[in-house]
């Protein structure tokens, strides 16, 4: 028998301020024409003065709690994926484990950008394998609001708030076929660190003291994504002896609606087999993957025993992806 993590709930919470492309075409020299095209983003939800990444957090554990039908208490630890903390520190997983009741456990944040999702899932599903937990929680949780400069259109348009979580539990798989049972079947994670300046934030305690502005060189994160994915998605399948066909859902990071469609292809599935949500929140970051996999869980696409292929790519340049037996 193996030992490895499940889903058992998600949950997912957007702020309730939507923003849409007009709106920023009224104080930006863009349009609602040029971000769709080159994007597929259409609207995106922004957090209200004083809503933290942590209040967006705590909304979506409480759902991915309420889910699973399990509570906080009987958590053995927090991973929470952000790059927009509440502060510099405690965690901001520090402050969820508190608003939960937690009582006992651990709760740490981890930083991979907007590939913070996977990385945490295969944290979560490390510390469920080595058996050090039992139940975990995962968070990805991000306010892009806070550190976009809202006078430059080429990041201003792209980035939107939001959370999703998702509780993992320990579950023992048959080896003969563990690919055909419940649970996390493979995560892989990937950097390359000499890239770091084609997408940064120009600010942080040790360099300005303040939180600083998203700086990115687009074209060069669209290239590096779509051959990054290509090659991450190809190495989950052999890694699991499956193939792009036996694919039941994509849920991808939700960057662009372009650098998805390339995933697609390569993978030749139909469009009716990728979970969207990039036209309705933008890149919400680390929030991105769960936030779709929540909503296709809830309105019932996904079902019991459908493959799941997650991918991210983010700044540093991380990237992974991770295959899921729901
Ligand atoms: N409105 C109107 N025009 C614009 C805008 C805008 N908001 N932004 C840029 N332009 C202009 C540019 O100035 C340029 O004009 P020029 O030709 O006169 O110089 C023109 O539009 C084309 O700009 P490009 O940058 O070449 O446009 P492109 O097709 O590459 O699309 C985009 C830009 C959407 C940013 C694309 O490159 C992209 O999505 N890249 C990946 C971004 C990404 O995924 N980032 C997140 C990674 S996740 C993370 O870790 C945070």
């Amino acid at each position: 028998m193996i030992r490895r993590s499940r889903f058992i709930g998600c949950g997912s919470y957007l702020p309730e301020q939507v923003v849409t492309n007009d709106d920023l075409a009224q104080r930006l020299d863009t349009s609602d024409e040029w971000i769709q095209q080159r994007s597929g983003i259409k609207a995106r939800h922004v957090a209200d003065d004083g809503e933290l990444t942590s209040d967006l957090a705590i909304n979506a554990a409480k759902k991915a709690l309420e889910h699973a039908g399990v509570e906080a208490s009987s958590l053995d630890g927090i991973v929470l994926a952000t790059s927009t903390p509440d502060q510099t520190f405690p965690a901001t997983a520090a402050k969820v484990q508190a608003a939960l009741g937690m009582g006992s456990g651990f709760a740490f944040d981890m930083q991979a950008v907007c590939s913070g999702f996977i990385y945490g899932l295969s944290v979560a599903d490390n510390f469920i394998r080595a058996g050090q937990a039992k139940r975990m929680l995962l968070i990805g949780a991000e306010t892009y609001s806070r550190i976009l400069n809202w006078n430059d259109r080429t990041t201003a348009v792209l980035f939107g708030d939001g959370a999703g979580a998702a509780v993992l539990e320990a579950v023992e798989v048959d080896e003969a076929d563990q690919a055909q049972q419940p649970g996390v079947l493979s995560t892989h994670l990937h950097a390359e660190g000499e890239h770091w300046q084609m997408l940064y934030v120009d600010g942080g305690p040790s360099t300005t003291q303040t939180a600083g502005h998203i700086t990115m060189n687009g074209r060069e994160v669209f290239r590096h994504a779509v051959n990054r994915l290509a090659e991450v998605v190809d190495e989950a399948l052999d890694a699991n002896g499956l193939e792009a066909n036996n694919i039941d859902w994509l849920i991808p990071h939700q960057a662009n609606a372009r650098i998805i469609e390339s995933t697609r292809r390569k993978l030749a599935l139909p469009k009716e087999r990728v979970v969207l949500t990039v036209d309705k929140h933008a890149n919400t970051a680390t929030a991105s993957v769960p936030l779709a996999l929540c909503e296709a869980v809830y309105d019932g696409r996904v079902k019991e025993g459908d493959l799941l292929l997650l991918e991210a790519m983010g700044g540093g340049f991380t990237w992974g992806s991770a295959l899921v037996r729901w």
